[in-house]
C-alpha cells in the first residue's frame, strides 16, 4: 500500500513551472452491457411499440420503429460493450434509463463518489498526500447538478485544502482540464492539481433512440498534474497543450434550467444527447488532425515519430483516420490503442482511460499524445514524454 504521508514538497523544493503528469486513476463500474443484451432489449421495446400502435402505423399516422442490430453497432462504431452504474433498468423495456437512488444532501453524491475513487487511486500511485494538492478541477460533460460544484465536494471528501471548480467542455473536458491544470503550474499558482472526470453518461443517453442508444458508457478518471520539482520518479513531462473550439449544433443536448420555462417541450428527446453522427465524423476528423500536426510542428515534435496516440474514444473509424494523418501510416493497436470496444464512448474520460491502461510499457524518452474531441465542437491535445 502506497504511503500517503505529507511530503511537504512545495515548502522545501524550488518549483520549476514545468507541468508533468504524476499519475492517473480509473474507476470502472462492475456491470457491463454487451451489444447483444442492448439490442435484445431495444428490439423488444420496438416490438411492443409497433404492436401497441399497429392501427395508427397501418393508417400512416405513426411511424413504425426499426430494429437495432449488433452487426451495425460494431461495424459503425467499434463498440462491443459498455460499463454502466445501473444495468437492469436500462435493459428493462419499460424503463430504459438508469435508476439511481437520490441521496440526502449529507451523503456524498454518486458523481463525487466515483470521482473520489479514481482520484484516490491517482494520489496513491503518485504517493501524494491530499494535503499536498492545491486544487481540484471536475472536468466532465455530465454534471449531476448545477451547484455546489462537484469539484468542491470531491475536494472536501479527499481532505484537500485550496480550491476546486467544475468545467464542462463536453467530450474535451478532461484535456481542457489538463491544460488549465498545466497553466496553474506554469504560472506558479499551484504545484499539484487533480483533474477528475466522472462521467455517468447513461443519464443523458436516449436508450430508446436507435441512432445513438449504443454509444455511451459510465466511468471515472483522474489525472494528477504537478510541478516537475515534486513529481514522483515515474512521470510524464507535458511538452505542450493546445485547445480548439468551433461552434456546431451537430452534437447537442438542450437540457437546462430554462426547460421549465417551456413545459410543453421539457421532456422532448432534444433534452438528451442528439447528434448528426455522419457530419461529426466528416467535420471533426480533419479539424483534429490539422490541429495536432500544426501544434506538433510549433513544438518541434516529430509527429510521425510519436510512440503512441491516446485518442478520444468515440469511433474506431475516426481514430483510424486521425492516427493515419498524424503518423503518416495506418496505426496498429499498439500505436493507437482502443478502449471503446469494452468501455463505449465515455465522453471526456475516453482518452484518459486509454492512457491509464496503455502507458506503463513505454520507456523514458518516448513521446505521445493524449487527444480528445467532441461537442462544441471542441478538441484538446496534450503532448507528453515519458521522463527518464
Ligand atoms: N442498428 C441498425 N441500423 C442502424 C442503427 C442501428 N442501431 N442506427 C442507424 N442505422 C442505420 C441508419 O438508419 C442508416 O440506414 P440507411 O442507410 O438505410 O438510411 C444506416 O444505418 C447508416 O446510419 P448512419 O447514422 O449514417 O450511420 P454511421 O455509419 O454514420 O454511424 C455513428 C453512426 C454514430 C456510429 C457514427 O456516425 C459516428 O460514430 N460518428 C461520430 C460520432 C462522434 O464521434 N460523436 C461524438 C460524440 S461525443
Amino acid at each position: 500500500m502506497a504511503s500517503t504521508a505529507p511530503t511537504k514538497a512545495a515548502t522545501e523544493i524550488a518549483l520549476t513551472g514545468r507541468p508533468v503528469i504524476s499519475a492517473t486513476g480509473l474507476f470502472t463500474p462492475e456491470e457491463t452491457i454487451t451489444n447483444e443484451e442492448l439490442v435484445a432489449s431495444f428490439n423488444s421495446f420496438v416490438d411492443r411499440h409497433n404492436a401497441a400502435n399497429a392501427d395508427a402505423i397501418a393508417a400512416g399516422e405513426v411511424e413504425a420503429l426499426a430494429h437495432s442490430s449488433v452487426e451495425f453497432i460494431e461495424k459503425a462504431s467499434g463498440i462491443k460493450a459498455r460499463h454502466v452504474m445501473s444495468k437492469a433498468p436500462i435493459l428493462d423495456p419499460d424503463t430504459m434509463c438508469p435508476r439511481l437512488d437520490e441521496r440526502p444532501n449529507e451523503e456524498l453524491s454518486i458523481m463525487a463518489e466515483i470521482g473520489v475513487i479514481a482520484a484516490r487511486q491517482a494520489l496513491d500511485r503518485a504517493e501524494r498526500a491530499p494535503e499536498d494538492v492545491d486544487a481540484v478541477l471536475c472536468a466532465a460533460s455530465n454534471m449531476q447538478r448545477a451547484y455546489p460544484a462537484m469539484a468542491i465536494e470531491i475536494q472536501q471528501a479527499l481532505g484537500i485544502e485550496g480550491f476546486g471548480f467544475d468545467m464542462n467542455v463536453a467530450c474535451s473536458s478532461a484535456t481542457f482540464g489538463l491544460q488549465t491544470a498545466a497553466d496553474y503550474i506554469r504560472a506558479g499558482n499551484a504545484k499539484s492539481v487533480l483533474v477528475v472526470s466522472p462521467e455517468i453518461t447513461s443519464g443523458h443517453l436516449n436508450w430508446r433512440d436507435r441512432d445513438s442508444h449504443f454509444i455511451f458508457g459510465d466511468v471515472a478518471t483522474a489525472v494528477l498534474v504537478e510541478d516537475a520539482a515534486i513529481a514522483p520518479r515515474e512521470h510524464w513531462d507535458i511538452l505542450g497543450t493546445k485547445l480548439k473550439t468551433v461552434f456546431s449544433n451537430n452534437i447537442r443536448n438542450n437540457f437546462g434550467f430554462l426547460n421549465r420555462a417551456h413545459p410543453e417541450t421539457a421532456g422532448a428527446p432534444d433534452k438528451l444527447f442528439v447528434q448528426e453522427g455522419r457530419k461529426v465524423f466528416k467535420e471533426v476528423v480533419p479539424m483534429v488532425a490539422e490541429m495536432i500536426l500544426e501544434e506538433a510542428e510549433r513544438l518541434e515534435i516529430d509527429a510521425a515519430g510519436m510512440r503512441r496516440l491516446w485518442l478520444h474514444q468515440a469511433n474506431a473509424g475516426m481514430n483510424r483516420l486521425i492516427a493515419q494523418r498524424v503518423l503518416g501510416h495506418e496505426a496498429n493497436a499498439d500505436e493507437s490503442p482502443t478502449v471503446l470496444d469494452t468501455y463505449g464512448n465515455t465522453s471526456s474520460a475516453g482518452s484518459i482511460i486509454a492512457f491509464h491502461l496503455n502507458s506503463d510499457d513505454l520507456v523514458a524518452g518516448d513521446t505521445g499524445l493524449i487527444c480528445s474531441f467532441g461537442a462544441g465542437y471542441s478538441a484538446g491535445a496534450v503532448f507528453v514524454r515519458k521522463a527518464a
